[in-house]
């Protein structure tokens, strides 16, 4: 790989948000190791080179602990520091949660959470070491709002939003900064593999990846704490701080209740 390029891990790269901010790094001079737990990976991967990045890869369930440490071993036999993590790997799922598969719920959880968490602490200890790194972490505006019919997909988020400021704060006084990237409703894979497309949010019309992508991108590297993509989901979760947890929840079903889509 070259040297005069920084170096970025960017998870759930194979599509979605993940895919474009991928592109964004290449395109502004990171190479790159990206990570999925499918053989797209490797699509995504020509794509980005073809920006101009070295590109590696590695294809690892990311909601466990061995693939989280085979994503790091690869990062440490490319032997370069690791400048960005971009911590985007997520995945949603809809229903009402005792309807839900619970091996589903908890793939949510240790995808969302426990390996995202644990990949942080990976990274992010060499990066306090060596006094130098951002990290990304995608949590959502959803984080804001208890959401019925996506209970464990907007708790995993809440916590991600927390964690990531949290994180920040104890931080504060070095040169790692951490940065949460809370997209709204954005147009990729994520409300199909979420079981959502007979909803209101799974067929509203949404934000497009690669705007959110490339507002994210310029958060982390100003080194902001929290970037909230879109005028709209600004004004919502602005509200969504003020407005009781119950009444939230309420409206949440509006837009996730299976059957409420054209409603
Ligand atoms: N779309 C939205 O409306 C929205 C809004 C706010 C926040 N977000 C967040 O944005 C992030 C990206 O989601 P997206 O909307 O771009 O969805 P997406 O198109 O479904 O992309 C998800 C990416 O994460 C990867 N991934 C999921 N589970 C994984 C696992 N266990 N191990 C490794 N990779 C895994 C997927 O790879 P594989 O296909 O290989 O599993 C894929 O590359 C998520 O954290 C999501 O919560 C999305």
């Amino acid at each position: 790989m070259s040297t005069s390029r920084q170096f970025a891990i960017v998870t759930g790269a194979s599509s979605g948000i993940g895919r474009e901010l991928a592109k964004v790094c290449a395109s502004e001079g990171f190479d790159l190791l990206i990570a999925a737990d499918e053989p797209e990976i490797e699509r995504a991967a020509e794509e980005i080179r073809a920006l101009g990045a070295m590109v590696e890869t590695v294809e690892a369930d990311l909601s466990s602990t061995e693939g989280v440490d085979q994503l790091v071993d690869a990062a440490i036999r490319i032997g370069r520091p690791v400048d960005a993590l971009l911590a985007n790997a997520g995945r949603g799922l809809g229903r009402g949660f005792l309807d839900q598969d619970f091996g589903q719920a908890r793939q949510v959880i240790d995808t969302n959470i426990t390996g995202t968490v644990y990949l942080v602490h990976r990274i992010g200890n060499d990066m306090r070491l060596r006094n130098a790194g951002r990290i990304m972490i995608v949590g959502s505006i959803a984080g804001f709002v208890p959401g019925s019919f996506q209970a464990v997909y907007n708790g995993t988020k809440a916590f991600l939003d927390s964690f990531s400021f949290a994180l920040r704060e104890e931080l504060r006084g070095s040169r790692v900064t951490v940065t949460c990237l809370m997209p709204g409703a954005t147009e990729t894979k994520f409300f199909e593999r979420a079981d959502m497309l007979d909803t209101s949010v799974g067929t509203a019309k949404k934000a497009s990846a690669a705007d959110v992508a490339k507002i994210g991108f310029a958060a982390m590297m100003r080194g902001d704490g929290d970037i909230v993509s879109g005028f709209k989901n600004k004004l919502q979760s602005a509200v969504a701080q003020v407005i009781p947890a119950g009444f939230l929840a309420k409206q949440h079903r509006k837009y996730a209740e299976p059957g409420s889509a054209g409603s």
